[in-house]
């Protein structure tokens, strides 16, 4: 791997409190996600499903982890079974990890291989009288169609054990990997910084007649060179107009003098996520208009993320956001004030320039999972990101930054990323 081997307590804890929440004499069954093909025998590559790894911490294909907290016999408590390997796999893809290794990475003393997982299973499933199974809850979930690994595996579980009573893993995940530990803190932390030295990087590389690709290049060869896996998702490099797409992200224009880009990119680094959006001017120096889209924008970022403190309700949040949003369109002319007063609450004129949710939560997925109907807690990780686009002048402007949520307020996890008008007119004309 490329990281840094995390310290199994991570696991272990979070072991302990997934297992806190299963009913009495229940199985839980997490398997890792498929290796997806391309075309012929060319594999896109593989993104460990993120409630395996934050039960095993194991970064492997096919690999299962059983949690059995009630079996009468402890060897039956927790199993982790992972891929053998063969002389065949050995000679094309090279080592797979050792039961020895298993152990070590996940902190789960009983390690088989994934060919000993049924048999293994009907003995427990002979005692037990229900199982959690994962599945891909998330709110914009995009596996339409698509047949995954744990779908299988609900599948195969229940023509087998048509019987048992059946419940939902990810209910239980989605309620604990929000709030997160010291540890994955310090994660998103190390995404955040390589994000921060590749925005930079980007800022100098910047020059007009660039294409939009080649300053997306700076970022992957930065991310490559930290130790990062890969982007958290396909970079958003959108010069001019490009920019009020919200999900751009061909990223072959060509970047012209007097445009402004919109650079939302994410690292991820063992196997969390940062999550930055910036705006710069191509020819390192804002226009008079720019400069006030731009600033207005930051007045919402700075005011906004106020709000990211225990006990708000994202609701509130994101209406304050659209409050302070909607005051800047005013003033920036896009708004009347008497149209405002006006409007229909249901159909804001807001919406026209500033059309997005601004928090979600953020750590082993960028969309990371958890519940938008719960306030705020310390330990949660979320971004602020406010924008307005206004095509018919060429300018999409989102500034994005990453938040831990303390006692008292919050941290901005990615605040040495340059976002004054000065800091980043400065490196780039240095
Ligand atoms: N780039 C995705 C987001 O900002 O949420
Ligand atoms: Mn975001
Ligand atoms: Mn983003």
């Amino acid at each position: 791997m490329r990281y840094d081997q995390i310290n199994n307590s991570l696991f272990i804890e979070n072991r302990k409190r997934f297992i806190s929440q299963m009913k009495p004499n229940t199985i839980a069954i997490l398997v890792s996600n498929d290796v997806k093909h391309n075309n012929a025998d060319d594999v896109m590559g593989f993104a460990q499903n993120n409630d395996l790894f934050y039960l095993s911490g194991i970064d492997q294909e096919e690999t299962i982890l059983v949690l059995y907290p009630d079996a009468y016999k402890e060897e039956n408590r927790a199993v982790l079974f992972v891929k053998e390997t063969n002389e065949q796999i050995k000679i094309w893809d090279g080592e797979k990890l050792t039961k020895e290794q298993a152990i070590e990475v996940s902190g789960i003393d009983r390690i088989e291989w994934s060919s000993n997982f049924e048999m293994t299973l009907q003995y427990m499933a002979f005692e037990a009288d229900g199982f959690y199974l994962g599945h891909n809850e998330h709110l914009k979930r995009a596996t339409k169609d698509q047949e995954t690994q744990q779908n299988r595996m609900i599948k195969w579980c229940k023509e087998k054990y048509p019987l048992h009573e059946y419940y939902r893993a990810a209910k239980i995940t989605r309620s604990l990997r929000p709030v997160k530990s010291d540890k994955e803190i310090q994660l998103v932390q190390k995404a955040a910084d390589i994000s921060i030295n590749s925005f930079v990087s980007v800022l100098k590389a910047c020059k007009a007649t660039m294409k939009e690709y080649e300053l997306e290049a700076e970022l992957a060869y930065n991310l490559v060179k930290s130790g990062a896996s890969h982007h958290a998702f396909q970079p958003i490099v959108a010069s001019g107009k490009n920019a009020c797409a919200l999900h751009y992200n061909t990223n072959d224009s060509t970047c012209n003098d007097g445009e402004m880009i919109l650079l939302d990119f994410g690292i991820c680094y063992a196997n969390y996520n940062s999550d930055t959006t910036r705006c710069f001017p191509v020819n390192g120096k804002f226009s008079k208009r720019q400069a006030a889209v731009y600033t207005a924008v930051l007045h919402c970022l700075k005011e906004g993320s106020k709000l990211l403190k225990p006990g708000i309700l994202p609701i509130d949040y994101e209406k304050n956001m659209a409050n302070l949003v909607e005051n800047e369109l005013i003033k920036l002319n896009l708004l009347d004030t008497n149209d405002v007063a006006n409007q229909n609450p249901k159909k804001p004129l807001y919406k026209k320039y500033f059309m997005h949710g601004t928090a979600h939560y953020l750590g082993l997925d960028v969309h990371d999972v958890g519940l938008y109907s719960r306030p705020f807690e310390a330990g949660m990780v979320l971004t602020c990101e406010p924008g307005i686009y206004i095509p018919e002048e060429g300018i999409g402007c989102r500034l994005e930054d990453d938040y831990l949520i303390t006692e008292n307020g919050n941290i901005n996890l990615t605040a040495a990323m340059p976002i004054e008008i000065k800091d980043i007119e400065a490196l780039m004309n240095n």
